[in-house]
């Protein structure tokens, strides 16, 4: 059976990009739910509902773990889908948290995200559960995302955005920064360059974690050819082939057009 992975549109596809990196021969079947994105400017309730679509959808076509790729639909609705859906869920925020409590030195952290990823203050109860006394720092920089998506990727426009938005954690003490958006790993130089601490890149962390919950629950793909790739978005195909393709760095076929919610 493949893994489900969903997003509000590409930035998931970071996080695909390094599942298939830890594990070529699984199968993925991928949504982005591009008719509603942006989800970071969206209330809880909404973000929980499309989530919870996006999971019914994926879960139809059968799948054995899903991974929520957005950090705004994981700091807000993963304790719905764990409850609702009878299958492993994987977030992007419990393993970004996890990380930057293993390699703060100073404890403190600061993190980075969508306005509603911030607001939840998911990154925070995450990191606090496992040690309390760290300090976290969250600061939204919801420029970034329109940025990236148009494809500004360096340039004074993007630097002189991550400087306004990270001098606030510039000095404050953190030696860590986690990227806590899906998008935020195509402008990563940018980002270290803007405030010089080291970064954790949630992403990474979670393909990590899917496939140590995989191999618990023998539940890996035992064979050795690359697995198959299959894409679903509610809106713009082929706007998402064209900015996916540099969010998963290979070309996008087998992409089908689906219609959700009501
Ligand atoms: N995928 C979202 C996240 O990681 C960013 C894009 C959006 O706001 O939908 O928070």
């Amino acid at each position: 059976m493949p893994i489900g992975v969903f997003d509000s549109g590409v930035g998931g596809l970071t996080v695909m990009k390094e599942i298939t990196r830890l594990l070529p021969e699984e199968n993925i079947l991928y949504l982005g739910d591009t008719a509603r994105v942006p989800y970071g400017t969206r209330s809880p309730g909404t973000v929980i509902r499309y989530s919870i679509e996006n999971t019914l959808f994926l879960t139809s076509k059968r799948i054995k773990l899903l991974v929520v790729a957005c950090n705004t639909s994981s700091s807000v609705s993963l304790k719905q889908l764990r409850e609702k859906f009878p299958i492993p869920v994987i977030g992007v925020v419990g393993p970004g948290a996890r990380a930057a409590v293993a390699v703060t030195k100073v404890k403190k952290v600061a993190v980075i995200g969508t306005e509603t990823t911030i607001n939840s203050g998911s990154y925070e109860k995450a990191i606090k559960e496992i040690d309390a006394s760290v300090k976290i720092t969250g600061v939204a920089c919801p420029l970034f995302v329109p940025l990236i998506e148009e494809g500004w990727l360096d340039g004074d426009v993007v630097r002189l955005t991550a400087e306004k938005y990270l001098s606030q954690i510039k000095g404050n003490g953190a030696d860590t920064l986690v990227l806590g958006c899906t998008h935020y790993p195509m402008i990563k130089d940018i980002i270290a360059d803007a405030v010089g601490i080291g970064l954790i890149d949630s992403a990474v962390e979670t393909a990590k974690e899917v496939k140590h919950v995989l191999g618990d629950g023998n539940m890996l793909r035992q064979s050795k050819k690359e697995g198959s790739r299959k894409f679903f978005v509610t809106d713009a195909p082929e706007k998402f082939a064209r900015t996916g393709e540099r969010f998963l760095g290979e070309k996008i076929s087998n992409i089908s057009k689906i219609y959700l919610g009501g």
